[in-house]
């Protein structure tokens, strides 16, 4: 199968870009769609039907943060097990971070990770730049990438730039989209000396705690005003960095969040321990109210996973020498689908919107994130009226396991496409199929 082979998928509810869902068939070919209509004509001989009867098909999901470990990092996860787990989840393209080994702050190391990705990837992928203290100049001429990731904190080494006078002519250089994990790493230190000694991982929400956050949330902001420059707030996780964004959020800034921050938060580490350590921390079942009102009212505009796989092993470390971080690329959509269509938080076009639409908007990905003539054939097929549980079995990512291991979650993909190709079809993946670097078009 190619990308030159036509697909009719037929019968499917179709999400169309106004919001509303139609009932109808999609044809595929070159790796775009091409026609929409209530009744295509009967396929050709060469070509490909696919019946989604009772199916909902949606744009492919854009995960705009991962870490998915390669190079170095292999033993937790790599670009071609990451890559299974997106197809999986209906995930077909992913934005990646530098924390890797070695980092992503050179463009060689850049360009290294392009061409791993070519030969591997099942999805469409794109690889953040990291700043450093010293790489400026990279940053500067780093080329194709979506932008450049600052650790403001939950950092060690050299990728760490938590102070003003580093971060300062970051900002004022260059129009690159800067991303923040922001996350002020001296209150974290001095408070990681005061918590000394506990083990229980619960702490780690109080060490890494809300004012934390949204010290840094504060500082990025001054410095993207004083320059006017992009700016996206990664995974917010407070309500307090959500108000402060609902009062005072300049045209170029983004944020997100992600499904944990929106449905855990601090009651889990009882139920799932370490494995709900993450940074920024889970935070009160308050929280998840205020970011869920922000997501809803557009404060907070798209929906990323943070997927950062670690081995059990590592997991089952006491804390704090546990690693902070969680998978997520293969159950974002149907958790997002099952707070839409169970418990009635928001309706299924927002949920595609947020983890689709808004990120190809933000991120000026061209031709994606919506279900339209000439887009690309980046498509997913779930299915809204089943429930399956969570089970660790069932997982590609390497890691192995899910925080939301036992949830009953409706929204699951059938059938993910990449290009125009049947990457993910009935639990089947097409190993074969690969994606394509992400473009990102500039003002
Ligand atoms: O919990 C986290 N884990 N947060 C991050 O920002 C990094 C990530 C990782 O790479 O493990």
């Amino acid at each position: 199968m190619s990308t030159t082979q036509i697909i009719y998928i037929r019968g499917a509810n179709i999400l169309l870009p106004d919001g509303n869902f139609s009932l109808g068939d999609v044809k595929l070919g070159g790796g775009k769609i091409l026609e929409i209509s209530s009744e295509l004509p009967a396929a050709g001989e060469s070509e490909m039907d696919l019946n989604a009867e009772g199916l909902t098909l949606l744009p492919g999901v854009i995960d705009p943060q991962v870490h998915f470990r390669e190079p170095g990092l292999e033993y937790k996860e790599d670009l071609s097990t990451a890559s299974r787990a997106c197809a999986k989840g209906g995930v077909t393209s992913f934005l990646e971070m530098p924390n890797t080994r070695p980092l992503t702050s050179t463009k060689e190391a850049l360009a290294d990770k392009l061409e791993r990705a070519a030969q591997k990837c099942l999805v469409n992928y794109g690889f953040f730049m990291g700043a450093t203290p010293e790489n400026l100049p990279d940053l500067l001429e780093a080329n194709p990438s979506p932008g450049i990731k600052i650790f403001m904190g939950s950092m060690h080494g050299p990728l760490l730039v938590d102070h003003e006078e580093i971060l300062e002519p970051i900002f004022a250089k260059g129009d690159r989209l800067i991303a923040v994990h922001a996350e002020n790493q001296d209150r974290i230190n001095r408070r990681r000396e005061e918590f000394a000694g506990q083990t229980d991982p619960a702490i780690h929400s109080q060490i890494q705690d809300e004012q934390a956050a949204l010290e840094a949330t504060q500082l990025a902001l001054k410095l993207s005003k004083k320059y006017q420059r992009r700016l996206h707030i990664l995974h917010l996780s407070t309500g307090i960095e959500a108000e402060l964004l609902r009062q005072d959020k300049p045209a170029w800034v983004t944020a997100e969040v992600t499904p944990q921050h929106l449905v855990l938060n601090i009651t889990d580490y009882g139920k799932i321990g370490t494995k709900a350590q993450m940074n920024p921390p889970l935070r009160s079942p308050e929280n998840n109210e205020v970011l869920w009102r922000a997501l809803l009212d557009g404060v907070i505009d798209f929906i990323a996973t943070d997927h950062a796989p670690h081995t059990l092993e590592e997991k089952a470390k006491p804390y704090p020498n546990s690693p902070s971080g969680m998978p997520g690329v293969e159950t974002s959509l149907p958790v997002m689908l099952t707070q839409a269509i169970a418990v009635g938080r928001c309706s299924v076009a927002q949920v595609s919107n947020w983890m689709s639409t808004a990120v190809a908007k933000g991120y000026n990905i061209p031709n994606k994130g919506a279900i339209a003539p000439g887009y690309d054939a980046d498509l997913v097929l779930v299915d809204l009226n089943n429930y399956r549980p969570v089970l660790a079995s069932e997982l590609q990512t390497k890691c192995g396991w899910s925080p939301f291991e036992g949830w009953q979650l409706t929204g699951w993909p059938v059938v993910t496409i990449v290009g125009g190709q049947v990457v993910y079809d009935h639990g089947k993946l097409n190993l074969e199929v690969r994606g394509k670097a992400l473009t990102f078009d500039h003002h």
